[in-house]
């Protein structure tokens, strides 16, 4: 295992359209240490999930996991989940506001509408194909993490580039209101 490099915004990786891959390719000694090598990597980072972008390899296999996050302490905990082709496709036409941050922008967050309620298609590193659906703020960090493998970052999807802020300019000006927002989502949905 080891931790990789992270690419930084500018790098044109993060923006090609990743690659889906072959259950073989899958199955290979190379894709897996990749998928544990991602796995390091992101747990050096506290990150909430990474891209194969982001580690340079474009390749359509991203990972979300969040456990008393540091970044994002009030985020619902996600088990460590690999994704392998996903498919994301949303349920409804509601939408919440978010704040997002990157491991490929350092110390800038912003706001990026998501989708509350999504339908999740993707092989698990094993190649076992999961359906299910995700609801709330984890649905948003499933959106966010897809994004990485069509060349989107959430830069892109800021709607109002007035939201962007430094992570030390977030916790002292923005997120007690953003907390106070996400407590009816988080209410209602549990995740
Ligand atoms: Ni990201």
């Amino acid at each position: 295992m080891a931790v990789l490099e992270i690419l930084q915004v500018g790098h044109p990786i993060l923006r090609e359209h990743a690659r889906e891959l072959s259950h073989e390719e899958l199955a290979s000694a190379e894709v897996q240490t990749l998928i544990d090598d991602m796995i390091e990597t992101m747990h050096a980072a506290n990150g909430a999930g990474i891209a194969a972008p982001q580690v340079g390899r474009s390749l359509a296999i991203c990972l979300v996991e969040i456990r008393g996050n540091p970044r994002y302490p009030y985020l619902p905990s996600i088990p460590l989940t690999v994704l392998v082709n996903p498919k994301i496709t949303p349920r409804a036409d509601e939408t919440f506001s978010n704040y997002e941050g990157c491991l490929s922008v350092p110390n800038l967050r912003g706001r990026v509408t998501r989708s509350t309620e999504i339908d999740l298609s993707y092989l698990d590193r094993s190649g076992a194909r999961t359906d299910c659906v995700v609801r709330g703020l984890s649905a948003g960090v499933y959106q966010h993490e897809c994004d990485h493998l069509v060349g989107a970052l959430f830069v892109d999807r800021v709607s109002d580039p007035r939201s962007l802020t430094t992570w030390p300019e977030f916790e002292r000006h923005y997120k007690a209101a953003f907390l106070a927002e996400l407590e009816p989502l988080l209410a209602r949905w549990g995740s």
